[in-house]
Formats: C-alpha cells, sequence, structure tokens
C-alpha cells in the first residue's frame, strides 16, 4: 500500500488540511486533498555539492574568522541561512531566458519583456531597472532628502536608513507596539502605527516629509507582514496631507500571500489581486529583486510622477547605466521577469511559507523562543530570552550564531546589539537580541530544514555552556560585517 514515504511522514510541510474532502479543487490551486503533505513544488536539475565538515574544523574555522561567520569562506557552511537574498535557485525557464537575453545597449527586447510583466503585476507604467535595491533607494532618496526631512517608515531596512541618512535626511520607524513583543501572535506585526504617523505629521509639519515608506514584508522587525487594512489607513493619512507613498516591495508576494491566509475578508482573493491591490495604494516602490524577484542580482524603481521619473532617470544614467537596462545585463532583465511571475504561483507560496513556519513550530517544540507568529522569509530567534545568563552587552545573539555554526555548521546572522550597537529603539523598550535564520528560495529540502532543527535543539539543550563575546575589533560604520570578537 502507498503511504507517505520516510521523508514525509511527520509531516514537513504537513498543511491543516485536516478533514478536507477527497480531490478538492480549491479555487487557486488543484490538487489532490487527501495527500496533506506539501511538498516542494519541483524537481532538482542541477545540484551544487555540500562540503561536510567535521565539528573539530568548524572550532578551527570559527577561531580563525574572529568569531565573526561573515568571515567565514561560504564551502565551510553546510547550511547557510545568513540571508534569502540572492541567493536563490532559478528555475528552468529562468536560465532559458538566460540564454535568450538581449544585449543591445538601447531598447533591448528582454526590456520590454520585463516591462510588460512588471507593469501587467503592479500596474506602474514607469519601470526603472537597477543593479539592486539599494541602488533604487540611493536615487530616490537623492531626489527627495535632504537636511531637515524626514522619512517615516515601519521599519527601515538598514541600506534604506543609511540611504535616507545618507542624503542628510532622518529616517523615523513607527512600528505598532505588538512588533516589540516577540511572544504577542498579532498577525500583522509589520503594520504602521497609524496614530503615531498623525502625529509625527502633526509635530514637524507636512512639509518635511518627502514621502511616507511602508516596508513589506517588515524584514528588521521579524519577516511580519503588514495588514490591507493597515496599508489602506496609512494611504488615507496620505491622502489627507497629500503626501506620496512608497512601499519597500521586496518581499510583496509573500507578503500578499500571509493577508490571503491571515486577513479574514481576503481570503477569497487571488494573490495576483492582493499584490494589484498593494501597489495600487502607492505612488512608487523600490525593490530588491533578490528576494521575491528570485534572482540572483537585481532590482527595480517603480515610479508613477512623470517629472519624478524624468529626474530620476537622469540619475539612473549617471551612475547605473541607460534607462533600458539599469547596471544590469539584457539576460538579468530576462530572468527577473520569468522570476516575478513565479514568485505568485500558489503553490509555491504554499510551499514556502509552510516551510518556515514548519522550521518555526518544531523550533518552538524544542523549547526555542522565537518571534511568533513566524513571518515569511525567515525565523527570528528570540536570544535574549534564550540565554538570560549572557547579558546584551556580551553579545547574547552572537553566542548563539557561533553555536549553531559550532554544532551544525549552519551560519545565521545576529540582529541585535553587534549590529546596532545601543542605538535607541523605535518602541523605546529594550533591543531585542535576535538570530535569523533566512530561507534561500527553492535551494534547500526537508531534511536539510530538519538538520538545522535538530542542531539547534541540541543548542537550547546545552544552552548553559553558550559563553558571550567581547568585540576585540570594530569598524566605524555597519560593524556587524568586519568586527572581530573573542569568547568570555
Ligand atoms: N529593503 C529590504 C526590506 C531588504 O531586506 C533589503 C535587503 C533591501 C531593502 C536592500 O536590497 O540588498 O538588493 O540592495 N536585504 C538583505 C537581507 C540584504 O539580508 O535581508 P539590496
Amino acid at each position: 500500500m502507498a503511504g507517505p514515504c520516510e521523508f514525509a511522514r511527520g509531516g514537513l510541510f504537513v498543511g491543516p488540511a485536516v478533514g478536507a474532502p477527497r480531490f478538492v479543487k480549491t479555487k487557486n490551486s488543484e490538487y489532490d486533498a487527501h495527500v496533506k503533505t506539501i511538498i516542494e513544488p519541483f524537481r532538482i536539475k542541477s545540484i551544487e555539492p555540500i562540503r561536510m565538515t567535521t565539528r573539530d574544523e568548524r572550532e578551527r574555522i570559527l577561531r580563525e574568522a574572529g568569531f565573526n561567520v561573515f568571515l567565514i569562506r561560504a564551502e565551510d557552511v553546510l547550511i547557510d541561512l545568513l540571508t534569502d537574498s540572492g541567493t536563490g535557485a532559478m528555475s528552468a525557464e529562468q536560465w532559458a531566458g538566460i540564454m535568450r537575453g538581449d544585449e543591445s545597449y538601447a531598447g533591448a527586447t528582454s526590456f520590454y519583456r520585463f516591462q510588460d510583466r512588471i507593469t501587467e503585476l503592479t500596474g506602474f507604467e514607469h519601470v526603472l531597472p537597477t543593479h539592486q535595491g539599494r541602488a533604487s533607494e540611493r536615487i530616490l532618496f537623492e531626489l527627495v532628502g535632504g537636511p531637515d526631512k524626514i522619512v517615516p517608515n515601519n521599519a527601515h531596512f538598514d541600506t534604506t536608513r543609511a540611504n535616507v541618512e545618507h542624503s542628510g535626511a532622518k529616517a523615523v520607524d513607527l512600528p505598532i507596539p505588538e512588533a516589540a513583543e516577540p511572544k504577542n501572535r498579532h498577525p500583522f506585526k509589520g503594520n504602521m502605527n497609524v496614530a503615531a504617523l498623525e502625529k509625527l505629521i502633526a509635530d514637524v509639519g507636512r512639509d518635511r516629509i518627502p514621502l511616507v515608506m511602508v516596508t513589506v514584508t517588515n524584514n528588521s522587525g521579524g519577516g511580519q507582514p503588514v495588514s490591507m487594512a493597515n496599508l489602506r489607513a496609512v494611504r488615507a493619512v496620505c491622502d489627507k496631507h497629500k503626501l506620496p507613498l512608497f512601499l519597500d516591495a521586496c518581499r510583496f508576494s509573500e507578503n500578499a500571500f500571509l493577508i490571503k491566509q491571515r486577513e479574514p475578508d481576503m481570503k477569497d482573493r487571488t494573490v495576483r489581486e492582493i499584490v494589484r491591490e498593494m501597489f495600487d495604494l502607492a505612488d512608487g516602490a523600490t525593490i530588491s529583486a533578490k528576494k521575491d524577484g528570485m534572482v540572483n542580482i537585481g532590482g527595480l524603481l517603480l515610479l508613477r510622477d512623470e517629472q519624478m521619473l524624468y529626474r530620476a532617470s537622469n540619475l539612473l544614467i549617471l551612475t547605473e547605466g541607460f534607462i533600458t537596462y539599469g547596471g544590469l545585463a539584457g539576460r538579468d532583465l530576462e530572468a527577473m521577469a520569468q522570476g516575478f511571475e513565479e514568485v505568485v504561483h500558489d503553490d509555491y507560496l504554499a510551499y514556502r511559507i509552510r516551510s518556515v513556519e514548519y522550521l518555526g513550530e518544531k523550533l518552538i517544540a524544542a523549547g526555542i523562543p522565537i518571534v511568533e507568529p513566524p513571518g515569511g522569509h525567515a525565523i527570528y530567534i528570540d536570544a535574549g530570552a534564550l540565554c538570560p545568563h549572557i547579558p546584551p552587552a556580551q553579545f547574547p545573539g552572537q553566542a548563539v550564531v557561533c553555536g549553531l555554526y559550532r554544532i551544525g555548521g549552519v551560519r545565521s546572522v545576529e540582529i541585535g546589539s553587534v549590529m546596532f550597537g545601543n542605538a535607541p529603539t523605535a518602541t523605546g523598550k529594550p533591543r531585542l537580541e535576535l538570530v535569523r535564520l533566512a530561507m534561500p528560495r527553492r535551494v534547500y529540502t526537508q531534511s536539510h530544514i530538519d538538520y538545522v532543527i535538530e542542531a539547534a535543539a541540541e543548542l537550547a539543550a546545552s544552552k548553559a555552556n553558550l559563553r558571550g563575546l567581547r568585540m576585540t575589533h570594530q569598524p566605524p560604520v555597519l560593524r556587524h560585517f568586519t568586527a572581530r570578537f573573542e569568547e568570555i
């Protein structure tokens, strides 16, 4: 009798389909509902070997890298959860696009195919390609930033904040209070605090605010989604004060799927419809295509205003490239055009979101506190709660990062006092000491994830052995990339 294979037993991606009738044809996806396991919706045609290392080797490697996993070679990592950015696997169709790429300097066919796909998906007619998200941010804030300006966001990503501040403007985070409570299972912890936005506008005056930005999903705050109701409310405030609304839309598709799952009046809408409404509410967007664009390099700047398009195009030509390639090759535009199509498929999103949720559920079951509920692209371990014996000044997040590497060769990233120093938090509460396990798209299978869970469970069982760290070297900016540590 055919039963679930060993691999699927225990339910990786066993979804909550209990009691569902057999052979149901759902609105968005056609599958045999009798089989509840959500599988990776792809086969593997090309593989990259993983080099196995011993614990002794990893101990040596970690010490040589000054206990900073950014300084470890990728070949010395078994499972790399450092980032979901540019680390995804492309599909056969995307690789076919790579061969089809039209490398004409101006007016390449690949650009028009890319532009048509983006316009169809987002409704934006003005589409500028850039080499990655921060290039779009740099152009945008060179246009609208400047001294005395203030840019509100639910939570700026670090490059966005850096680009706002580089222009002389001030970046202000306005998350909802629930975002600071890891165990609070509010379904949309990425939401912007609308009352705080109103207050900021009243306090500083609308003239100092060039635009309002909302990051979907909110990466700095746990990969948490923003609800459609919240986006509409922010739009209403922007309309009232005649302010443009921009999205940082790197993970727009994961946000749309979480809206469909969690926002009751949105469950009958297709992901494409939700994506379209999210973009319809905005006057512009910056996007790193290295996330939901499913490519290894690429970005976009979407605009409605003709004047702004004109000025942005000139800046693009100055530093990125002509407006029909923006610092990319024609083949990159082809891969992006196809990536933006594949990322809104229901089967892909069901697998994607379920696999992150699965990792989160198993970590909770192993007694590891995380930011709940699981969000879109990553699980964030609450290292401060896991290691109360390590004070923030001794970097509990970095201790967990080192522990995961030692035990399993798993690479994660600290998002806490190493990354942010002792800068004040937006909520005024103590900074969360987090460790992000980001999931590259379509790269790892269930057994890879089970391996990570096993390593994390071993770490939790022996957490008393985790030691705090002292920073022995720090560069003046973005110190987490190259800082070195020693164990206390
Ligand atoms: N906005 C958000 C929300 C991001 O997460 C990132 C990148 C960017 C903008 C910048 O995009 O890297 O293409 O220039 N996040 C990566 C990460 C680096 O690991 O979360 P980029």
